[in-house]
């Protein structure tokens, strides 16, 4: 017999409902983008977004559960992003499904949102082989996880400074591209030419698997300034392509310099800075190189959605321990993923 879960996530921009069978199969992933809300302020706007997931949570489910054909009383257990992620955001979410799994009586599953990007690898596949490498990467982290089996992470690297999503989203903001910044420096860079500017390689050679951005992106910045400053024209697309290069490029020094340390038996890429196309190639020929699977998610769900946070609550549900959440169930800003150990 089949498992319904109902996925509601609320951490950020996007409000998104979705109904995931069996951990794998979608049969429906809403989301509802408030991007046009934020944009006009180059970010996004804590109060603005709760407002909006207030507005939207409830449509959102309900187009999620008729688009999937169903009723609530179909579902069998509702999974929730907890955190990490924007306090008054998340909370609307909890809240939500607090409520409707006491009124019908369903298991609460609390998902950690960087969990379900690692979980949207696992939608539509059966199995994807332990141990694996996964290189998460939006705009609020940037981790290098060795993952020996779905539950039980080590945390090899993370960023010490900036998230590389969010360098991105700096960058285009000062570039005077749109939000979010991700995806029109990809548009921008495609016309433009990756060694126009040398950006340094950051942190190469050292004994660390750690990122570091903001460096990079403070030299984006100054150089942007100086052509301001000279009243010259900013070769925009150029730009673009070499910083989305160097962003890249050290994602790939650190991820190769992993695979080369713990031989995993596949590379798995996550995050929404993961719908990035060069980013995808790369990952691609790195894991070709060492001779190992990959696995990258489409598209549509590498950015911000609720089919990843129902995949992550299922297979959650089915860990040895696991037991759902009671009505104290909270939001966590700063959550870290359960059963995550440093690699010292
Ligand atoms: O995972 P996500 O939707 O939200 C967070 O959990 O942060 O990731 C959003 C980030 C933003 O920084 C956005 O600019 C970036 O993902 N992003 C991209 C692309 N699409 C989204 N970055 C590079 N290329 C893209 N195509
Ligand atoms: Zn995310």
């Amino acid at each position: 017999m089949s498992t319904y879960t109902l996925g509601v996530e609320t951490s950020c921009d996007e409000t998104s409902a979705a109904v995931v069978q069996d951990g794998a199969t979608i049969l429906s992933n809403i989301i509802s983008s408030q991007i046009d809300s934020h944009k006009v302020f180059g970010g996004v706007v804590p109060e603005i977004a709760s407002r909006k997931h207030l507005a939207n949570v409830l449509p959102v489910i309900q187009e999620a559960l008729s688009q999937a054909g169903m009723t609530i009383a179909d579902i069998d257990q509702i999974a929730v992003t907890c955190g990490p992620g924007l306090v008054g955001a998340l909370l609307v979410g909890v809240t939500t499904a607090k409520a409707i799994a006491y009124a019908r009586k369903l298991p609460l599953i609390p998902v950690n949102h960087i969990e379900g990007h690692i979980f949207a690898n696992m939608l539509g596949r059966a199995t994807i082989p332990a141990p694996f490498l996964c290189l998460t990467v939006s705009g609020g982290h940037t981790d290098l996880l060795l993952v020996e089996k779905p539950g039980e992470y080590l945390h090899l690297g993370g960023t010490r400074d900036d998230a590389a999503g969010e360098c991105l989203d700096k960058v285009a903001r000062v570039l005077g591209l749109g939000y979010p910044g991700g995806p029109e420096i990809e548009r921008a860079a495609a016309s433009g030419n990756p060694e126009a500017f040398d950006f340094p390689m950051v942190l190469s050679g050292h004994k660390t698997f750690d990122f570091s951005f903001s460096g990079l992106k403070t030299a984006a910045i100054n150089l942007i300034n100086h052509y301001r400053q000279r009243g010259q024209a900013i070769p925009v697309s150029d730009l673009a392509a070499a910083f989305q290069k160097a962003v890249i490029d050290q994602l790939i020094d650190r991820t190769d310099k992993a695979l080369r340390e713990y031989s995993p038996a596949a590379l798995l890429l996550s995050g929404g800075v993961a719908a990035n196309g060069l980013l995808r190639q790369e990952i691609v020929r790195l894991a070709e190189h060492h001779g190992i699977a990959h696995y990258i998610p489409e598209q549509a769900l590498c950015t911000d959605n609720a089919a990843m946070i129902a995949a992550a609550g299922y297979h959650r549900s089915l860990m040895p321990g696991f037991s759902p959440a009671d009505l104290t169930l909270n939001a966590y800003p700063e959550l870290p993923i359960y059963g995550l150990k440093p690699i010292l």
